[in-house]
């Protein structure tokens, strides 16, 4: 079993990052990135916390705006409409989810599209749909994508199977495994909690994406001898005695599953921090984008 390991191949995506801001800093550009979090859950904060915290690293322009869980949809689409205006950011991102009284679409669509890192808006939704490569993949999706072809995997005739139909990471995966051309020409079935005998379903995977969010959904039933499963979940369950009483799993069991399958990634260190090195490229984009017109 080959461990496929999301820390490293993530340095190499900032590295090349890093090569990427240095020349937009000759032509006297500097990329911004502008993160908003409502609301204090634990996980997001978390998140939040490290995109800055590479963000800053990079040397990037970074704003981080915390807005209390009391704050109104009005007061959010008015800072994203002024972060919209504000020519020291290139990217704009939202943590998801916010709190339930927030209508989160609108949020998504009040985001100049140019600006939508997160590639949640509805034209860069269309162009993923449209193969039109002028808009922006989501992170994760595009962070595992990185990881299969950095891990010389080849997914042309490939099944893949990708359990979960999020819009974050499920239906955009589907979209880039299904392209034409290099890192897609896949076979893609979507399976999801509704799924009937997805055992059935995700045991005919030469991939699988595990992307539902449910700690350990997936064990060794599942997985076929020689497949590569890439474990989308970060879940936290309790763990008492541990400095934190809590530990992060994945969607998959992975002590059971990892004697089975080819490759797999680990939680943590496996798609977490590429989700972080597709946003800070991402961003990178954004700027180039701008540096180019
Ligand atoms: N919540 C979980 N993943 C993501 C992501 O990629 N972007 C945003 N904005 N929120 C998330």
């Amino acid at each position: 079993m080959k461990l496929i390991d999301g820390k490293s191949i993530a340095e190499n995506v900032h590295n090349e990052t890093k090569g990427r801001i240095a020349a937009l800093s000759e032509r006297g550009f500097r990329p911004g990135l502008a993160v908003i979090l409502v609301g204090d859950d634990p996980a997001s904060r978390a998140y939040v916390r490290s995109k800055d915290k590479r963000a800053a690293e990079l040397g990037l322009h970074s704003v981080k705006h915390e807005l209390p869980a009391t704050a109104s949809q009005d007061e959010l689409v008015a800072l994203v409409q002024s972060l919209n205006a504000d020519p020291l950011v290139h990217g704009i991102l939202v943590q998801s989810p916010p709190p339930p009284h927030i209508d989160e679409a609108a949020v998504v669509q009040a985001i100049d599209p140019r600006k939508d890192v997160d590639g949640f808006h509805p034209v860069n939704v269309a162009k993923l749909a449209l193969d039109d490569p002028t808009g922006f993949v989501p992170c994760t999706p595009l962070g595992c994508l990185r990881l299969l072809a950095e891990s010389g995997i080849p997914t042309a005739g490939a099944n893949a199977v990708i359990v979960g139909r999020s819009m974050i990471v499920g239906k955009p995966m589907a979209l880039l495994l299904m392209r034409r051309g290099q890192g897609g020409d896949a076979t893609v079935t979507i399976a999801h909690s509704r799924s009937k005998d997805l055992t059935a379903i995700t045991r005919r995977a030469d991939i699988v994406i595990a992307a539902i969010g449910r700690p350990h959904f997936l064990g060794v039933d599942h997985i076929s001898e020689g497949a590569v499963v890439i474990d989308v979940g970060i879940n936290r369950v309790d763990a008492p005695g541990t400095p934190r009483g809590h530990r992060l799993v994945g969607d998959v069991d992975f002590d059971a599953v990892a004697e089975r399958c080819a490759a797999i990634t680990p939680v943590p260190g496996g798609v977490g921090p590429m989700t972080i090195a597709m946003l800070m490229s991402n961003t990178v984009t954004a700027c180039e984008r701008l540096a180019n017109t």
